[in-house]
């Protein structure tokens, strides 16, 4: 993956912005030579099908981390998911499809376990003493939880205001030092560093050489982000998102589908031609190439050429993945086994955290 060079997020000043791009390149570099050194913690909504954005933004990043020997908790965060909506929705087949999309995408439970947020109750109480580390005025600000006051249309729930304090939570319960994010989400890691230091000045250790919890640090990726067929933002609601499990016939179809403009030359020019960049993005994704020699061998293939090469670009780089997954999603019993095993080796790391923050705080009766 290249250096992160990124523009400026509006809810953290320049400064602040700059300090955590050097400080994430100069950690991908330490990836390389010291992988033992880091512990990882990725999650993910359990509210429908992962698809090609989610994989390109973040998924194949793991796969990347998994195979250079880091460490990695993959949370499936199954409690995120009720947080701004009335029920549970489809959620065993969210998360069943989850476990096989992660499957089918390489990651390997032996090495990277998953697990969901329901089945860890020491990872959930750990907001206890968190949320009495932390104000309300804080959450107010974090820009999640601002943005969904001043836009949504329902009343936010407890558990919406609270949300960064248990992704705090879902770091720090296995000690993770660092969190692959967009930029957009620094807040959150702040959060957790001031999390927790406070931990650690009001309550103290459990031994006094170190304190409890980690100092959690991002690392920023600069993978662009891709749009749906039509040139807009993907969602599920749109009909516009390629998902990881869709077969080749209807990955063909919605792409046939999809949005170019009149000018047969292809180019790769986002801000004026965002839908056929974007597509001419996507086959450079899936072909391991730059988005302009793309754009340069089209030439003036228009956007019927455009799409072929795309779809032919999308289903060839997702037959291995779609194939396992595949297989995967045959054996529903192998999958919730997967689960029950991580679920199994998450809580032993969250019951050895509680019982240290339980001796720290004086609550080891
Ligand atoms: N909110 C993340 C998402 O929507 C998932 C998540 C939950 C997470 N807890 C986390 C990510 C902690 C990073 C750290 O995909």
């Amino acid at each position: 993956m290249t250096e992160f060079e990124g523009d400026i997020a509006d809810s953290v000043s320049d400064a602040s912005l700059a300090r955590s791009v050097a400080r994430s390149n100069e950690i991908e570099r330490q990836l390389a030579t010291d992988p033992g050194r880091f512990r990882v913690l990725t999650g993910d909504r359990p509210t429908g099908r992962l698809h090609i954005g989610h994989y390109f933004g973040s998924h194949a990043n793991r796969v990347r981390l998994q195979e250079m020997g880091v460490e990695q908790f993959n949370l499936i965060a199954d409690y995120q998911v009720i947080y701004d909506r009335d029920g549970v929705g489809e959620i065993r087949e969210n998360v069943l499809n989850a476990l096989a999309d992660y499957v089918g995408m390489g990651i390997d439970p032996a090495r990277t376990p998953i697990f969901t947020h329901s089945s860890i109750p020491a990872l959930n109480q750990l907001m206890l003493p968190f949320l009495a580390l932390t104000t309300d005025s804080e959450l107010r600000r974090n820009p999640t939880v601002k943005d969904e006051l001043a836009n949504s249309d329902r009343p936010m729930s407890g558990l919406m205001l609270t949300f960064p304090v248990h992704q705090a939570a879902d770091i720090l319960f296995c000690k993770a030092n660092l969190v692959p994010v967009g930029k957009d989400q620094l807040p959150h890691i702040e959060l957790t560093r001031t999390i927790a230091s406070r931990f650690d000045q009001r309550y103290g250790r459990a031994t006094p050489e170190a304190p409890i919890f980690p100092f959690a640090e991002a690392l920023l990726s600069d993978v662009p982000l891709l749009l749906g067929t039509d040139g807009t933002k993907m969602s599920k609601s749109k009909g516009n998102t390629i998902e990881i499990g869709m077969d080749a016939d209807t990955t063909a179809r919605l792409i046939r589908r999809a949005v170019t403009d009149s000018d047969r030359h292809i180019t790769y020019e986002p801000e004026k031609r965002p839908e056929v960049s974007n597509l001419v993005q996507l086959a450079a994704l899936c072909l391991d190439r730059t988005p302009e020699s793309v754009a340069e061998e089209l030439g003036d293939a228009g956007g019927g050429g455009l799409k072929k090469l795309v779809t032919e670009a999308v289903n060839e780089y997702f037959a291995p993945i779609r194939e396992r997954r595949n297989e995967a999603i045959a054996d529903p019993a192998q999958l919730w086994a997967i689960l029950a095993e991580g679920n199994e080796r998450a809580t032993a790391v969250a019951e050895q955290t509680l019982s240290e923050v339980r001796q720290a705080m004086q609550m080891d009766y």
